[in-house]
């Protein structure tokens, strides 16, 4: 049975900074981030948009009423969640109208946590060859004004719908993981941002790619040759230049200039978007496959996820005939090229806004009428608005 990628949708925030703006506000050579990190924009999200409705909104982008009739299975990815017991995909199955016979849960490994979602997706359509599963990657990566990683933020939201015969790709039986338990970025409870060895996060990033890698090739018997394009996790976009020139180094040069034009579309959003932790990977692979000029079907693609922690995970989808039909080509102009810029002092108060409640655990917020939002807090109970 084929099972893989039915649709995929994306949400972010109607808000950005320019990278270049914090680059000045904080002393730092813009080129250090734009040329350096190779990040030009980054999304922010204000705080009655947060991964639940982040969530809802990229899902409610793809699903149909059909859709809603045959998923019984919600799995978000997430490491910004927003209560420690009830599972985020337990609101999105309330705001978006899933039939009730469904299983809503929440998986967590860092920016690994939507992969094993797949998988799972996969090994359940598998069991019940009828069932839809919708997969969501939702994040808001947030590391603090003036931190080293300021500049490695975002917001957004990847939601797939997985089904057998897919209309964009097949999910290849090929992945290939590993665990190491190292200490290179981390969210101890009581902390609101992320403590982060950067450089080590770096290295670890890269070593766990390249041993993966081998292992990958060696396991299924192939080579870099056999893929048209790489698409990796992308904290930021350099990141994932680095990690394709250390597992391309050996290719022939046609090979090389195939997979580094696909890499280019693949970081189209990411560079305007910045980081969102779990749907990094996803947010990369929607890029490549509304900007690239030259897939077609059957064409193979590795993904390479990583979790900080870590855990990693390298694995193929193969392109279907005719899954240009199922995409948009028209996101950059329609929805990043339309979105509120930010000042500086503007997103120092949006951003970083937190919510207090008061003794009864109750919090107004100021109204949002975005598609999904948070309206208040009411006793200690998020409340969403449809
Ligand atoms: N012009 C051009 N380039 C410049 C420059 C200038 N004026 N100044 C510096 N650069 C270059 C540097 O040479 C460097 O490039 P190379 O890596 O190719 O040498 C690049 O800009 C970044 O410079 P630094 O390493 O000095 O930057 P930094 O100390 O500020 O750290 C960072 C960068 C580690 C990414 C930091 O932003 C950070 O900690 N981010 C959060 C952690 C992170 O994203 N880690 C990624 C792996 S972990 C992961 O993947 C999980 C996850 O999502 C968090």
């Amino acid at each position: 049975m084929k099972i893989g990628i039915d649709k995929i949708g994306f949400a972010m925030p109607d808000k950005y900074l320019d990278i270049r703006d914090l680059a000045n506000a904080r002393g730092i050579d813009p080129d250090k981030f734009t040329k350096g990190l190779m990040q030009l924009e980054m999304a922010i999200s204000p705080r009655t948009q947060d991964i639940v409705t982040l969530a809802a909104r990229a899902a409610a982008e793809i699903l149909n009423d059909e859709d809603k009739e045959k998923i019984d299975m919600i799995i978000l990815g997430t490491e910004t969640g927003v209560d420690q017991s009830k599972a985020a995909s337990v609101f999105v199955h309330g705001l978006l109208g899933i039939q009730a016979f469904a299983r809503s849960i929440e998986i967590k490994e860092a920016c690994y946590g939507a992969t094993a979602g797949l998988e799972m997706a996969r090994n359940h359509v598998m069991a019940k060859p009828e069932s839809r599963v919708l997969v969501i990657a939702s994040d808001i990566a947030k590391y603090g004004v003036g931190s080293g990683g300021e500049s490695t933020q975002g917001a957004g939201a990847i939601a797939m719908l997985i089904k057998k015969d897919p209309a964009i790709a097949v999910l290849n039986r090929d992945n290939v993981y590993q665990t190491r338990d190292k200490m290179d970025f981390w969210r101890p409870n009581y902390s609101p941002y992320p403590c982060v060895d950067g450089k080590f996060s770096t290295e670890l990033y890269l070593d766990c790619l390249s041993t993966t890698w081998n292992q990958y090739l060696k396991e299924n018997s192939k080579s870099a040759k056999d893929f048209k394009a790489l698409c990796f996790h992308l904290p930021y976009p350099k990141l994932g230049l680095k990690g394709l020139s250390a597992i391309t180094e050996n290719l022939e040069d046609h090979h090389k200039e195939v997979l580094s034009k696909n890499f280019t579309s693949s970081i189209l959003y990411s560079q305007r978007v910045g980081n969102i932790y779990t749907g990094s990977l996803y947010l990369g692979l929607l890029s490549l496959l509304e900007n690239s000029e030259n897939l077609k079907a059957k064409d193979s693609i590795a993904l390479y996820s990583y979790g900080s922690g870590a855990v990693c995970e390298i694995f193929s989808i193969q392109l279907v005939e005719g899954f240009q039909k199922h995409l948009r080509k028209n996101r950059l102009t329609n929805d990043f090229d339309k979105r509120e810029k930010l000042s500086i002092e503007e997103y120092e108060d949006i951003f970083f806004k937190t919510i207090e409640v008061d003794e009864n655990g109750n919090a107004e917020l100021e109204e949002d009428l975005s598609p999904y939002a948070l309206m208040k807090i009411d006793g200690h109970k998020r409340v969403y608005r449809k």
